[in-house]
């Protein structure tokens, strides 16, 4: 019996009465997808996994899309990534360990973004390191008119690492940054609630305005949007397992924890929808070659 107790913020619910790593019942499931699109973030406590079984529980909300940067695979199960602070020989990876550091959605670099995010706590630090979550929907609806305003029916490019190119390092192929285009205030498409899209990490510029100007306008929506009221954080346990969404929120990890502690997680991404027709995507692209050209 499904049961969904929230956690009293402006997002998050923990669900009970399930086994991650055992086959949902239709019914459950149901449950589970509805309680997703209300909480935006699900906890599920207390069930320890391995990268199958995490794979097998993340297909249940749809296709899984395997990460571009092949470093981070797990090696038998290649849609699952091992999120971890430390490298094969055990000592401190910075670079792995500042991964997803900073406000976020996952892949909004790719013309089709993810819909869900899962990870798994295989690991924890004996304090710290949590990963914060902020509501993007609230955000958008409580936001001041004159700055709605200013963004509303706006397009924006996406880049690997954004404007501050916060992912150096992470790709095969430094010169093959992926970007993306899509609405500044994206329409759920399940839902059917607007939220802020564009985020700190991943968001370029905004189309059709100097850069200067975008920046400006970025910061601004960014001051309101990473306002404390809209966040909740995930205090882990090891065993635990979490689903986020991408596309009304946004998160981040912190690097307010012991580094020589060892962190170890199991990730998927469940594959999201286009956010616009193609033929709009067409133009947008014409419309920006030259900003395109400067990621
Ligand atoms: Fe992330």
């Amino acid at each position: 019996m499904v049961e969904v107790i929230r956690l009293g913020g402006p997002l998050g619910a923990e669900v009970r009465g399930i086994d991650p790593a055992q086959a949902l019942s239709a019914a459950d499931l149901a449950k589970i997808e509805e309680a997703f699109l209300e909480n935006l973030v699900l906890v599920f406590r207390g069930a320890p996994m391995s990268a199958r079984q995490l794979s097998n529980f993340s297909q249940n909300f749809g296709e899984l899309q395997p990460h571009i940067a092949k470093r981070y695979q797990h090696p038998e199960v290649p849609e699952v990534v091992i999120n971890t602070n430390q490298d094969a020989q055990g000592n401190y990876d910075k670079l792995g360990a500042e991964r997803g550091v900073g406000w976020h959605s996952d892949l909004p670099y790719d013309q089709v973004p993810a819909r869900a995010t899962l990870l798994h706590a295989v690991k924890v630090p004996s304090h710290g390191g949590n990963t914060a979550f902020a509501n993007m929907y609230m955000a958008y609806e409580t936001m001041p008119a004159a700055l709605k305003n200013k963004i509303e029916g706006r397009y924006a490019l996406f880049c690997l690492g954004g404007r501050n190119r916060l992912t150096q390092g992470i790709l095969e192929d430094p010169t093959k940054v992926p970007h993306a285009i899509h609405p500044v205030i994206r329409v759920h498409p399940e839902t059917g609630r607007k939220s802020v899209y564009v985020n700190p990490y991943h968001t370029h510029s905004i189309i059709g305005m100097p850069r200067a100007q975008s920046d400006e306008l970025l910061d601004e929506v960014y001051a309101w949007c990473g306002r404390p009221q809209f966040q909740w954080e995930q205090e882990w346990r090891v065993a635990d397992t979490i689903i986020w969404e991408n596309r009304s929120a946004w998160h981040t990890g912190k690097m307010d924890y012991p580094q020589h502690e060892p962190r170890l997680f199991l990730r998927t991404t469940v594959r999201g929808t286009p956010t616009m027709p193609p033929e709009q995507l067409k133009e947008l692209f014409a419309s920006v070659s030259m900003a395109a050209s400067a990621i």
